[in-house]
């Protein structure tokens, strides 16, 4: 039986793969081993059977003796510890949640249901390092793949509309606090029928401005506003956040010599956990509706076709209704006014099952096939 050990399990998205892998009964397939950065030599989490004391996260030798390791503890643990164990000459498959390796020439981008061929070319040429996409560009393609895999796309634009859980659970603790200290500022007026709403409006305004209203996380009001700002700064203008979608869906689909001009403006909203998406598509034919969504609907078990009308956008197609679940709706989908090769569509997804854990957890599995 093989072994694997997982390091960062107790994180946001490491809670989630455990969670996934109990549902799926992953842990009778192999081996678990448990590590840890702060806490050597505790219990295991309970899983249903019985585990080895949590294992030191930065000791390289008891890393060395796993088959497998899934890292969701972070871009600096995957930098600091990653090539030291390949220095060491371990031979085993590395699978990580951060974004650190992605760019690396030998690391493959994991979304087996688009790019499962290229895994398992992957595998057969003897590449052990398969790392996590981002979590827009993994959801994007889940909702659109079938467009992508006939090679229609010429270009597409994504304006998004990201969840607090991206920034990481700090992040969405504030959020709620930032709701609950903007309702605080107004209650006593908003329990009064008599009151103007443009005056609570501003008492609200006020509250949001004030020094003492929570930001230290965001750096800005995110709960009753938005930002429109995700990662980094690059020169050019763009976002990190931005230059991911073009890069990494090429890379998943295989095209990075070829690519699929991929661009627009990501921003975060005050969803918890799912990652919603206004796509507009530049096709590189006229292809009538019907079709395109017979290819979308046909391209993996989760994706979910809801029909362009108001009644099933707002029940479907929504943060609230797609959170915790692994369907990946989209919608609102139709040809815009600049002419037949353009499409428009909307999608959302949770971004920390298939926008993190969920492609991981089934790295695992195909491992172990
Ligand atoms: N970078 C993403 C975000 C999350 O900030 O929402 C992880 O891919």
């Amino acid at each position: 039986m093989k072994s694997a050990g997982l390091v960062g399990w107790r994180g946001m998205v490491g809670s989630v793969l455990l969670q996934r892998m109990q549902q799926e009964k992953d842990f009778a397939q192999f081996e678990p081993v448990f590590f840890s950065t702060s806490n050597v030599g505790g219990a295991s989490p309970a899983i249903g059977q019985d585990c080895p004391p949590l294992q030191d996260a930065y000791n390289v030798q008891a890393l060395k003796r796993l088959d497998v390791i899934i890292s969701c503890q972070g871009g600096d643990y995957s930098k600091a510890v990653f090539p030291k164990l390949r220095a060491e000459g371990w031979q085993g498959y590395w699978i990580d949640a951060a974004s650190a390796l992605r760019q690396n020439q030998d690391a493959v981008l994991l979304l087996d249901p688009l790019n499962r061929k290229q895994i398992d070319q992957a595998l057969a040429s003897g590449v052990k390092n398969y790392i996590g996409s981002n979590c827009t560009v993994s959801l994007m393609l889940m909702a659109l793949g079938g467009l992508f895999a006939a090679d229609l796309v010429e270009w597409m634009s994504a304006m998004t509309y990201q969840a607090a859980s991206g920034a990481g659970a700090q992040h969405m603790r504030e959020l709620i606090r930032q709701m609950g200290a903007i309702h605080q500022s107004v209650q006593a007026s908003l329990d009064n029928p008599a009151s103007s709403i443009l005056a609570i409006e501003s008492q609200m305004t006020s509250a949001m401005r004030a020094v003492d209203f929570p930001c230290e996380q965001f750096g800005a009001p995110l709960a009753g506003s938005l930002l429109p700002w995700i990662d980094s700064e690059l020169p050019g203008g763009q976002s990190r956040e931005e230059w991911k979608g073009q890069f990494e869906t090429n890379k998943l689909l295989g095209r990075s010599d070829n690519p699929v001009p991929i661009d627009g403006i990501c921003v975060r909203i005050g969803a918890m956990r799912c990652h919603s998406q206004a796509l507009t598509l530049k096709l590189k034919q006229d292809v009538p509706l019907a079709d395109i969504e017979g290819l979308i609907a046909a391209h993996n078990p989760w994706v979910k076709l809801i029909a362009n009308q108001r009644e099933a956008s707002l029940r479907e197609l929504t943060p609230s209704a797609v959170s915790g679940t692994l369907n990946v709706p989209v919608g609102r989908l139709r040809k815009l006014n600049m002419g037949a090769k353009y499409l428009s569509a909307f999608t959302v997804g949770d971004q920390l099952l298939w926008g993190a854990a969920e492609p991981l957890r089934r790295m695992l599995r195909i491992l172990l096939e």
